[in-house]
């Protein structure tokens, strides 16, 4: 298929393609003043391969792809014959993206790590809250015009002050996340994860210290043995792991039969991590059991029997949907084309929001394979 496309500065000497718009006008901005013709695809379908192809034609410098595009082997291809340098994901996470393929053709690929931090974590708060307290049952309720007048029992949910969190992954979204329900809700934290967290446990030892000034409850934070013991302790498990094949299905249901039968399960991460089918299953046998899942597994397709359940709530991949983080994903994205196509330096930083300010640094803000190209 022929996409229908947009065109921004025509004159300019780069070609690039992107494949959606993108939210903002700063992102063009930086693309024009790098001297690039952007052809922005303006379908609201996700794009096949082939359509991808066709857009990139016989000369293309560069591409912005989404998350939900395969590049792989063949776009990678058809990108480095059409002259191509440079391919960024408009996302932080790049499960989408054959790395080796892209490291194969020698193109570097970024993507947009830092803008997504805080905003995901609220969406993992917002889920936290929404499972514990029953809010889509209760709203749902309400628009049915069921609400007869207050009851003592009317949709009793978790308290989840001084409980016990178990976050997987804690990574930049997983410790925001993990030190917003600390800080906000005095609870503890128990983290899976493949090296210490020393600043996340040195936060948690700051608000201990707070609050034993205080005489309040104390709260702790450390390294789990193993996932095990960490599915068994918590009363809130959040996911916020990256997806490779050693993640696939990490939650499963001999895992979830490992956690309490009233325990949350919240998912900001990517579907496949969380076995879906075997969700259902848990949570049509456990009740008290409730789940917040941003994403899934099939996406945009949902497991059977997933929409039917009442004690999961359900968001369409929304986590890092705030105008603020999406246009900031738009301008690192295009920083990233930008800098490549002028031989920038890489960006030695892990604080990637310099980029946003008006007078961006110049340099390539987040390469993912930048080791393998030696850049
Ligand atoms: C990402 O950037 O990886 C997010 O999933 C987008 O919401």
């Amino acid at each position: 298929m022929n996409t229908n496309r947009h065109t921004h500065n025509p004159e300019g000497k780069h070609r690039v393609i992107v494949t959606k718009n993108l939210p903002g006008s700063r992102w063009i901005d930086i693309l024009t003043a790098a001297d690039c013709r952007i052809e922005v695809c303006q379908e609201a379908s996700v794009l096949d391969v082939a359509t991808i192809r066709a857009a990139m034609d016989d000369r293309c410098d560069a591409a912005i792809g989404q998350l939900t595009e395969p590049w792989g082997e063949t776009l990678f291809s058809a990108l480095k014959a059409a002259g191509g340098r440079a391919y960024s994901n408009y996302a932080v996470g790049y499960n989408n993206v054959d790395l080796e393929a892209a490291t194969g053709v020698g193109i570097p690929v970024g993507n947009t790590p830092g803008v997504l931090t805080d905003t995901t974590a609220e969406m993992a708060v917002a889920l936290t809250f929404a499972a514990a307290r029953r809010l889509g049952e209760a709203e749902r309720f309400m628009r049915a015009g069921r609400y007869r007048g207050w009851l003592p029992d009317l949709f009793l949910g978790t308290l989840l002050n001084g409980k016990t969190l178990g976050i997987i992954g804690a990574g930049r979204i997983g410790a925001a996340y993990a030190r917003m329900m600390v800080l906000g809700h005095g609870m503890s934290v128990i983290y899976h994860d493949l090296t210490d967290n020393r600043e996340l446990e040195a936060f948690v030892d700051a608000v201990d210290r707070f609050r034993s000034d205080r005489q309040l409850a104390p709260v702790t934070c450390r390294r789990a043995d193993s996932l095990a013991s960490l599915l068994a302790e918590s009363d809130c498990v959040s996911i916020h792991t990256i997806l490779d094949e050693s993640t696939r299905h990490l939650i499963d249901a001999r895992r979830l039969a490992m956690m309490k039968t009233d325990a949350l399960l919240i998912n900001t991460s990517r579907g496949p991590v969380i076995d879906e089918a075997a969700l259902v299953d848990h949570c049509r046998s456990h009740p008290d059991f409730r789940a917040g899942l941003d994403v899934f597994e099939h996406e945009p397709a949902m497991a059977p029997g997933l929409a039917e359940l009442d004690n999961v709530i359900l968001v369409p991949h929304i986590a890092s949907a705030t105008r603020w983080t999406r246009e900031g994903m738009a301008i690192l994205a295009a920083c990233n084309i930008a800098g490549v196509l002028r031989g920038d330096p890489l960006w030695e930083q892990d604080d990637t929001l310099p980029f946003l300010d008006d007078n961006p640094p110049r340099a390539i803000p987040s390469i993912v394979n930048a080791k393998e190209l030696g850049l």
